[in-house]
């Protein structure tokens, strides 16, 4: 699945699912999570293991239409699970199922015989848990390790939206204008229960032959395997897929549509590779298949186990589906993806958009190894699964285009959104326990997905690249086929380690990563240098954001690697030594040097210095920021955001070590920069003065930048030089950079009075300021636009767009959009919250809206969880009267809105955001202003520091 923003949307599978970066978000939750009671009968929610599912059998016809005897949008089942009981004795049997209704139940032995049911209740479902038990009769019992059939007839539902997994129904838009209809599969992580009664947890693994009876009138279905054979019953074809592979039942997918098909194609028959979706997106595969199956070839090498023999007949289909709830989803020879993460078009497609094919494509096909091959045994450590395709996600493109520089995109994409995930008091270790659907669905979260993957890449570079290759092959070997507890990860490294000798004999690696695995949080590393002596001392604590937080007595293995002013390496990526302990000392040579710790920022840890090392730093950056290299930048400006916030280091400090940001160019270091701004920035917004000086203060800080960059993208330009300008420019516009805003208005006007094309990577900023600065035929005109485009990443840039707009009138007219079919269920949590970010003044007419239709606002965005991010999102945006006014709402309308709980808390948690900036405005404006003026005394720091302590 895709990783991120569990915290703005706590369902997101892959955090890419969702558009709205964290950078944009004004609200932190660090809040505690509400977590539901524990309690024991939540345990409840696990099957016994009392049975092994060997094999299904599965037939489903579905129904578009109703007809005499059936309702539109719902499906007959048939299954057959092969059972072999694991011991003798037992009576009753449990599967789990959410279908709508079960009909009739058999068991029989292998020979057909009836194994007899209990004949007043034969069999019960347990809704609460989604268990069905089967009663067999009084003294009649399983034999041990003999197998058994379970025949289960019974309907289901093709639900309404791809938000409630199981089988969904979606359309679009034909080239004929008229709307398709297409039912698909989503059952990670909980709802192969939906599609049939089954053994729906990840541990439990069989083989699975799939039947679909399809409308004749439909082109030919898909599901993981080939069609073995298709014959016409009645007015339907019934089509017969190859078996599965051994693999757990939430892989299961099958997709049934009018239209549907192969819209690029490398017609290789020994290694077939498909891009898959609506006949009217022909031409937007090439680029997926461009990057495909070098990334299987890449990935087949890398592990040594090829993925065309993984079964019989393996094929390897990509299918780009309008409606998905998540970013990707990686069932086994069939992956799907949200169209925006598989379809490219020249012209259209911008280069993030572009650069999430490529690496969502590679996560995905790292499942098939890490996930579908090997399988965490259950979703607590979800983090085998998802960690591991998220390492991949970015080492194994970069090995298949080293020119998107992934590797060091890793930094700031994954290993300083892991260091912010979890940062807070309430943050999760990645082994979790977890029962409950909600629960599971709460642990793909950013910490399964960023840290795990961090923690891989720290692993890397502490064993090196060639042990940790083998270890996974020894892995991967030993549980094919089977679900893997940690500790079969742990044994192979321990044994990699052992027969290559990379790591002292000092350190055992279970030892090592149990730590990380099974903690919660990470460290900042203190480091204090005497100049005069050398000696380094070294302390390592919890990182906590929250100043207030108390200490822990945690102590992470950390592998420690530095280097020193007078003589800088930068490469040796192998830990010099380990720090096992909460103190530690290196001896280094006497001499008046800075030094820097976490080279290249590989490990999981922050690092804060003693002052004057702080000052050498930042003097070094000044006089020639090329002599530290680009990735430990970016680590300096990210752990000095969150320094500064946790009040570790104070803003004076901090602001005289971001003052070489004035000169800085590289995109590695602003992308942290432009966040760290922009966090601050938010916590101004309800402050006019304060924000126009920060402001003018940030313009400052820019001017290099947007010089270099300009404004238009260059033939010469690097992918991440692209990426660069394209948050650069849109940071620059939205803090009012006046060529920015100029730029951006004529290219606009060009586009609507000339039809002038506007650059994709340019139209995030130019597409919301044409809006901003626009009236209501501006923003008729690219609502327009958004109605007739064909290229989802377009549409969604569009509708980003659409909520910059400040009209009246436009913008009740985007609130109705949102409620109608113009914007897809997944997207419209996304959409108000693109309005509440356009302009302040947005929220407050959004919640007006909110007020009168809150009952059409829950259904349409579907989930619960959903619901709470819309009133969550909202609260973050509105001013103090804003609040008022939604407190007042939410008090008296508790009969009636449920979710008003979830509204309070974050209506404090704006008002502590407020108040935050309210506390230190002057602290930071001054620390601001000051950075390239008179170092203010210590005994200043003193003061300010101590006042601002008072104030907490
Ligand atoms: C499942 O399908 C395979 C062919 O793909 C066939 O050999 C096997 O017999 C089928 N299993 C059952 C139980 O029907
Ligand atoms: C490493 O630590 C684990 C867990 O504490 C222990 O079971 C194992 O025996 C240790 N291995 C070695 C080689 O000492
Ligand atoms: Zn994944």
């Amino acid at each position: 699945m895709d990783r991120i923003m569990s915290l703005i949307i706590k369902l997101t599978i892959l955090s890419v699912l969702s558009t709205v970066v964290k950078t944009d978000f004004p609200l932190d939750f660090d809040v505690p999570d509400v977590e539901i009671e524990r309690s024991d009968s939540e345990t409840m929610f696990r099957l016994p293991e009392d049975l092994d599912p060997i094999h299904y059998d599965a037939e489903i016809t579905p129904y578009f239409e109703a007809t005499s005897n059936r309702e539109a949008f719902t499906f007959d089942g048939l299954v057959t699970i092969y059972l072999r009981a694991m011991k003798s004795g037992i009576n009753s049997l449990i599967v789990q199922e959410n279908v709508r209704e079960i009909l009739h139940i058999t068991v029989t032995d292998e020979a057909n015989l009836p194994i007899l049911l209990n004949l007043t209740n034969p069999f019960e479902r347990l809704r609460q848990f989604h268990f069905l038990r089967i009663n067999l009769r009084d003294g009649v019992t399983l034999e041990n390790n003999r197998v058994y059939k379970l025949t289960i007839g019974y309907l289901g539902n093709i639900n309404e939206t791809p938000l409630s997994r199981g089988v969904f129904r979606g359309s679009y838009k034909g080239s004929d204008g008229r709307l398709h209809w297409y039912a698909a599969t989503h059952l990670q992580p909980t709802n192969s229960r939906q599609v049939f009664p089954s053994f729906d947890e990840p541990g439990f693994k069989s083989t699975f032959n799939i039947t679909i009876y399809r409308p004749i009138h439909f082109t030919e279905s898909y599901s993981n395997m080939r069609i073995a054979e298709s014959t016409v019953v009645g007015d339907r074809v019934k089509e017969v897929f190859h078996q599965t592979p051994r693999m757990s039942a939430y892989l299961v997918t099958f997709h049934i549509s009018e239209e549907f098909t192969v819209i690029a194609d490398n017609n290789d028959a020994a290694r077939p590779y498909r891009i898959l979706a609506r006949p009217n997106a022909r031409g937007q595969g090439e680029y997926a298949l461009e990057v495909g199956p070098p990334l299987t070839r890449w990935f087949e090498e890398y592990f040594g186990i090829d993925y065309y023999t993984m079964g019989p007949d393996m094929k390897n289909d990509q299918i780009a589906v309008p409606d998905w709830a998540s970013g990707a989803t990686e069932n086994w020879g069939f992956v799907s993806y949200r169209e925006l993460r598989l379809l490219y078009e020249e012209g259209e497609t911008n280069a993030l958009d572009m650069k999430s094919i490529a690496t969502i494509t590679a996560h995905e096909l790292a499942h098939k190894w890490f996930g579908n091959l090997v399988t965490c045994r259950w979703w607590d450590n979800v983090w085998i699964n998802e960690g591991f395709a998220s390492y991949f996600e970015y080492f194994a493109m970069d090995g298949v285009d080293p020119s998107m520089e992934l590797e060091a995109q890793f930094n700031v994409f994954y290993l300083q959104s892991a260091l912010s995930a979890d940062q807070s008091a309430s943050t999760r270790a990645l082994q979790h326990t977890v029962n409950t659907p909600a629960q599971v669905t709460g642990h793909f979260s950013g910490i399964s997905y960023s840290k795990g993957a961090s923690l891989l890449l720290m692993l890397k570079h502490f064993v090196t690249e060639n042990t940790f290759r083998k270890a996974l092959n020894y892995f991967l070997v030993d549980r094919s086929y089977e679900h893997a507890f940690p500790f079969h990860l742990y044994e192979s490294f321990a044994k990699a380690v052992a027969e290559d000798s990379t790591v002292d004999r000092s350190i055992n690696m279970t030892e090592f990563i149990t730590y990380w695995v099974e903690e919660r949080g990470y460290p900042v590393l203190n480091v204090n240098v005497n100049m005069n002596t050398g000696l380094i001392e070294l302390t390592q604590e919890r990182f906590f954001i929250s100043a207030s937080a108390q200490t822990t007595d945690q102590a992470w293995h950390l592998p420690l690697t530095y280097t020193t002013g007078s003589n800088p390496d930068w490469n040796n990526l192998k830990a010099s030594e380990v720090m096992t302990s909460k103190t530690h000392r290196i001896q280094k040579e006497a001499r008046h040097e800075w030094v820097i710790f976490n080279l290249q920022q590989k490990g999981i840890y922050r690092v804060n210095y003693d002052t004057h090392n702080w000052e050498m730093i930042a003097s070094a950056l000044k006089q020639n920021r090329e002599s530290i290299h680009y990735l430990n930048r970016a680590q300096i400006v990210d752990d000095v955001f969150a320094l500064m916030r946790s009040e570790r280091i104070t803003f004076n400090l901090g602001f005289q070590i971001l003052e070489f940001l004035k000169n800085e160019t590289n995109f590695f270091v602003w992308y942290p920069a432009i966040s760290g701004f922009t966090w601050l920035r938010n916590r101004f917004l309800h402050l006019p003065d304060t924000l126009a000086e920060f402001d003018s203060i940030l313009l400052g800080y820019l001017n290099a930048v947007v010089n270099e960059l300009g404004y238009d993208v260059r033939p010469s330009d690097s992918h991440t030089t692209i990426l660069n300008r394209f948050y650069i420019l849109s940071f620059a516009c939205n803090i009012g950079h006046e060529g920015c805003l100029n730029n951006a208005v004529e290219k606009f006007a060009a586009l609507r009075t000339n039809g002038v094309s506007v650059n994709p990577n340019l139209r995030r900023h130019v597409f919301c300021e044409g809006l901003r600065d626009g009236g209501y035929e501006d923003w008729r005109f690219l609502y327009q636009r958004r109605l007739n485009s064909n290229n989802m990443g377009d549409q969604v840039a569009m509708l980003r767009a659409l909520g910059c707009t400040t009209n009246e009138r436009a913008i009740q007219e985007f609130l109705q959009m949102v409620l109608s079919d113009d914007v897809k269920a997944q997207d419209r949590v996304n959409a108000l919250t693109f309005l509440y970010m356009g302009d302040r003044n947005n929220a407050k007419i959004a919640l007006q809206f909110v007020k009168q239709r809150v009952d059409d606002i829950r259904r349409a965005v579907v989930l619960p969880a959903w619901f709470d991010n819309v009133l969550i999102n909202l609260a973050s945006y509105l001013d103090e009267e804003g609040l008022q006014d939604m407190e007042t709402w939410l008090r008296a309308n508790q009969a009636t809105i449920p979710e008003f709980q979830t509204g309070l808390n974050a209506i404090t948690s704006a008002r502590t955001n407020m108040q935050w900036g309210t506390d230190r405005a002057s602290a930071i404006l001054r620390a601001a202003r000051g950075s390239a003026a008179i170092a203010v005394p210590t005994i200043m720091l003193l003061l300010t520091t101590s006042i601002a302590m008072m104030l907490r």
